[in-house]
């Protein structure tokens, strides 16, 4: 008999959470910072692939891949190959005061996955939050101005500078006293909910004229500015598209002014979409790009990019004790490759089948107000009343907690929406089943209205 992480789909032997599990979640509760918040009691233990197992043996499906980071599946064995070797070789030395070969290797095979013909160059740390932080300090410093503008409903991180970006939800902000100075957001293109009634193509047309007119003339004169900062797709906000013409638009919009338009990609890159970056749907070059999760396949790896016309500071304005460890450049190294050589395109394919597949949701349940993303990044609104649109976040809640107990791990994303974001890796079968076991809590929910 196969074991539980050989198999493909979900096998659940306790009911959960599990006599262990309890154990383990009552351990947390007594040592660890009450901050975190467990979307529901999975213990996770061993992975394989799309397969988490639990301390009890119960085997999950999962379409939350560590939200978003293992891109490759769960230990897969290149990636782990990679890790023990360089592990057994060298496990750390600080790239900010030796080198490694590893670093202008990785650099090189990062940089060559960005389009546009402008050299580049790299910047490695250990978090989303860090390439951010990373991001903000060059922008300033290369343009030698200081103001910010970013998205309502964006999420940055959770370190002060880029705290100051992030406005998902304001129990990130709150409490946490003064952010920096100089940071005003603007409406997100959010088609679903869209004021002006545009469509997913034309969403944000009064976000620029805000911008051009209203921002630049009243508020922050366009030198002033250092950086513009968007999710091409944002992410903990509830898996909102920008339109392509939008980022367009605001690429326009930086260059004319000579402010850095800064893509976070932190979420939304490393194949995840189908292409690289997801911002490559538009067809954009943006002046810096914020990298993690995916990049790595679990191990803590960021990196920022930017043209080497804007990464010009000097020797000693930026640095970091462990950005770009040896164990996780080698594991990045191996995760490139394989999202290179096949699982990219798988992203691109099984995210069109799925899509096909839960295109019609909104038609068929009455919960449901939109289906949107692109490839695997896969986000699904969850409304009490269609016309209205009025958020269910207690429905949403509902609907990932009964697909928990049917062995599929997802996740919620802004107020009311459920996210997918499986391991790239995955296939029919598995899709199949998400599918399916999401339908079904669909309809066991719109069965208690
Ligand atoms: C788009 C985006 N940027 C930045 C971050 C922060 O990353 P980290 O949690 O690794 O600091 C996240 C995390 O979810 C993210 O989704």
């Amino acid at each position: 008999m196969p074991t539980t992480l050989e198999v493909k789909t979900p096998r659940l032997v306790t009911a959960l959470p599990g006599p262990m599990a309890q154990q383990v979640i009552a351990a947390d509760a007594k040592f660890m910072s009450p901050s975190l918040t467990r979307e529901y009691a999975l213990v996770a233990k061993k992975g394989h692939g799309a397969i988490v197992e639990d301390v009890d043996g119960n085997s999950f499906l999962d379409f939350a891949a560590g939200i978003a980071v293992c891109s490759t599946g769960h230990c897969h064995p290149k990636v782990v190959e990679a890790i023990q070797k360089q592990a057994a070789e060298l496990i750390h030395i600080s790239g900010t005061d030796f080198y490694h070969h590893h670093l202008p290797q990785l650099a090189e095979k990062l940089v060559a996955t960005l389009p546009g013909k402008d050299a580049k160059k790299v910047f490695f740390g250990n978090s989303g939050t860090e390439a951010v932080e990373g991001a903000i300090k060059l922008a300033r410093y290369a343009t030698k101005r200081d103001k910010l503008i970013a998205f309502y409903g964006c999420f940055h991180g959770r370190t002060l500078g880029s705290l100051s970006l992030t406005a998902s939800k304001n129990t990130q902000r709150k409490g946490f006293g003064a952010l920096l100075g100089g940071v005003e957001h603007i409406p997100f293109p959010y088609a679903y909910r869209c004021p002006h009634g545009h469509t997913a193509e034309t969403c944000g047309t009064e976000t620029l004229e805000l911008l051009e007119q209203q921002m630049f003339k009243r508020l922050f004169a366009p030198e002033e500015i250092a950086a513009i900062i968007i999710e091409p797709i944002q992410g903990e906000g509830g898996f909102i598209p920008a339109p392509a013409f939008f980022l367009q638009e605001l690429q326009r919009i930086c260059n004319r002014h000579g402010i850095m338009l800064i893509v976070d990609e932190v979420q939304s890159g490393v194949g995840r979409t189908g292409k690289w970056w997801a911002y490559e749907h538009a067809g954009i070059e943006p002046d810096i790009v914020c990298i993690a999760k995916g990049i790595a396949s679990g191990m803590p790896l960021s990196a920022f990019v930017a043209k080497e016309s804007v990464m010009t500071w000097k020797k000693g304005s930026h640095g970091t004790t462990y950005g770009g460890n040896p164990v996780c450049a080698a594991s990045a190294m191996a995760t490139l490759d394989l999202i290179e050589s096949g699982y990219m395109e798988n992203a691109r394919k099984m995210g069109d089948y799925i899509f096909a597949r839960i295109g019609d949701w909104p038609k068929r349940f009455k919960v449901v107000g939109d289906v949107r993303g692109k490839g695997l990044m896969i986000g699904i609104e969850i409304v009490r009343d269609q016309k209205t649109k009025e958020k269910a976040a207690d429905l949403r809640d509902a609907v990932i907690s009964k697909a928990f107990h049917k062995g599929l791990l997802t996740l919620s994303s802004g107020e009311n929406s459920i996210r997918m974001s499986p391991p790239l890796l995955i296939d029919e079968e598995q899709a199949d089943f998400a599918i399916r076991t999401l339908e079904e809590c669909l309809r066991e929910v719109e069965n208690t209205l």
